[in-house]
C-alpha cells in the first residue's frame, strides 16, 4: 500500500508540495479549509525575481530562492504536461528604476555580488533605458536590467496545478471549514467540521498566513503573521510594459491578458482582505510619476492577499521538533510562487527523511522553539 500524507493547505505550496509527492510515489491528500488557490496564491503578480526582491545580500535565503528560479522553467513545463492546461510563464527579465545617483550608486553595488550568483545585469541609461522601456518616466535616472527574472500569471497557473495535482491522483477536498488535528505523533488524523475522518502516515503542513493557529498543537512557537498585500490592475490596449519595473515603492508587471498589475501595500492589519482607498491611492499616486500615461487612468480591478511573514523573513521548511511525522512548509511571505518548487522538494525529501545540510539548520521550524 502506497504511504499516505495529509496535505493541509491548498495553497501554491500545498499544491506543488502534493505534485511532487504524488510524483514520488506517495499517496497525497489534501485539505483545504477554503478552496485552493483562493487566498494569497491567487492573488499574487507572479513574479518570479530573485535578484530584484532581494537587495542586501546573497544569504541563504537569496541562495534558495535563485536555486528555485532555477528549477522553474522545468517544473513549469512538468506543470503544463500534466495538466493540460495553458497559463502565462514569460522570461521578461526585469528594470530595477533609480530616480538619484544615491539610488543609483545602490544599484551598482547589487549588480557587483549578483554576478557574482547567475546575473548577467547591467546598468542601462538614458537613451537604452527609454529604447527598452518607452513608457518610462523620462525622469528615471538609470536602470538595474536583470535579464534572468521573469513571471507567470499566478490564478491560471495555481489552477493548472491543482488540475496536474487531480490527474495525478492527489485527492482534493476543499471548503472543509475546519479542521482539527486528532493525532500526530503515531500517524496523522484530522477531522474535519462536518465529522469526516481523514488519515495518513505523515502530515504536511501548508497552511500560509494560518500556521500560527496549529502552534499549540505542535507544542512550539510558529512565528507566522499575515501581512495584507494590496495590489491592483490597469486595463490596457497593446501591452506597453515588457520588462517587470521595479522601483523603491513598488512594481509593474505588464501581462499578456492587457493587464497591467501593480503592487503592493504592506499592511498589518490581522486576517482582513479589504482593499482600502488609501492603500490604491498609495499605489496610483507612484505608478503614474514611473509611467506618465497612467495619469488619467484608474485600475479596473484592486484586491489583497495575506502574505505569510515570518519573525526572522526566512521560510519554516523541515520537521517540527517532536517528530518527523510532521513537516512544516510555510512562511514564504513575499516569495511563495518563486519558492513552490524547491519548497517542493525540500518538503518531499523531509517527508522521505532526506537531509538537507545546507539549508536544514536555516529554514529548520526548531529554530524558534
Ligand atoms: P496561501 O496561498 O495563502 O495558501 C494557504 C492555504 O491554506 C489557504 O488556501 C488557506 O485557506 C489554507 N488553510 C489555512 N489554514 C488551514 C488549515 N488549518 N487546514 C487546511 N488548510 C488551511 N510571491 C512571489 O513569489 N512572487 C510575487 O510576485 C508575489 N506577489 C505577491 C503579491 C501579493 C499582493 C501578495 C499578497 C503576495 C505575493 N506573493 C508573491 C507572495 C505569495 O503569494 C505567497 O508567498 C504564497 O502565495 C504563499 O503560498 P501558501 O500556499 O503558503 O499560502
Ligand atoms: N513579491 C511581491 C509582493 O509580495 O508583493
Amino acid at each position: 500500500m502506497k504511504e499516505q500524507i495529509i496535505v493541509l493547505g491548498g495553497g501554491i505550496i500545498g499544491l506543488s508540495c502534493a505534485l511532487e509527492l504524488q510524483r514520488r510515489g506517495y499517496q497525497a491528500v489534501l485539505l483545504e479549509t477554503k478552496s485552493c488557490g483562493g487566498q494569497a496564491s491567487g492573488a499574487a503578480a507572479g513574479m518570479l525575481a530573485p535578484y530584484s526582491e532581494n537587495v542586501e545580500g546573497p544569504d541563504a535565503f537569496f541562495q534558495l530562492c535563485l536555486e528555485s528560479l532555477q528549477l522553474y522553467p522545468e517544473w513549469q513545463r512538468t506543470v503544463r504536461g500534466i495538466s493540460g492546461q495553458s497559463f502565462e510563464y514569460k522570461e521578461s527579465g526585469s528594470l530595477y528604476v533609480a530616480y538619484h545617483d544615491a539610488d543609483l550608486l545602490a544599484l551598482e553595488g547589487r549588480l557587483l555580488w549578483q554576478r557574482e550568483y547567475g546575473s548577467s545585469g547591467s546598468i542601462v541609461e538614458g537613451a537604452a533605458l527609454h529604447r527598452m522601456e518607452p513608457m518610462l518616466t523620462g525622469e528615471a535616472r538609470a536602470a538595474l536590467y536583470t535579464p534572468e527574472e521573469s513571471h507567470i500569471y499566478a490564478p491560471h497557473y495555481v489552477r493548472a496545478l491543482e488540475e496536474a495535482c487531480r490527474r495525478l491522483g492527489v485527492h482534493i477536498y476543499e471548503e472543509l471549514e475546519h479542521l482539527e488535528i486528532v493525532e500526530w505523533k503515531s500517524e496523522a488524523v484530522v477531522r474535519a467540521a462536518d465529522g469526516r475522518f481523514f488519515e495518513g502516515d505523515q502530515l504536511l503542513v501548508c497552511s500560509g498566513a494560518w500556521a500560527q493557529q496549529l502552534a499549540d498543537t505542535f507544542h512550539m512557537n510558529i512565528p507566522v503573521y499575515p501581512i495584507r498585500g494590496q495590489i491592483c490592475a490597469y486595463e490596457v490596449d497593446a501591452q506597453p510594459v515588457s520588462h517587470m519595473v521595479f522601483c523603491n515603492q513598488g512594481y509593474l508587471v505588464g501581462k499578456a491578458n492587457g493587464t497591467l498589475v501593480c503592487g503592493a501595500s504592506e499592511d498589518v492589519a490581522g486576517y482582513d482582505t479589504a482593499v482600502t482607498e488609501k492603500g490604491i491611492t498609495r499605489l496610483q499616486n507612484w505608478n503614474k510619476q514611473l509611467l506618465p500615461f497612467l495619469e488619467d487612468q484608474t485600475p479596473f480591478h484592486s484586491w489583497a492577499g495575506l502574505r505569510p511573514a515570518t519573525q526572522d523573513g526566512y521560510p519554516l521548511i523541515g520537521p517540527v521538533p517532536e517528530t518527523s511525522r510532521v513537516v512544516l512548509a510555510v512562511g514564504h511571505y513575499r516569495n511563495g510562487i518563486l519558492l513552490s518548487p524547491v519548497t517542493a522538494l525540500l518538503a518531499a525529501d523531509y517527508i522521505a527523511n532526506k537531509q538537507h545540510a545546507a539549508f536544514n539548520q536555516t529554514f529548520s521550524p526548531s529554530r524558534f522553539s
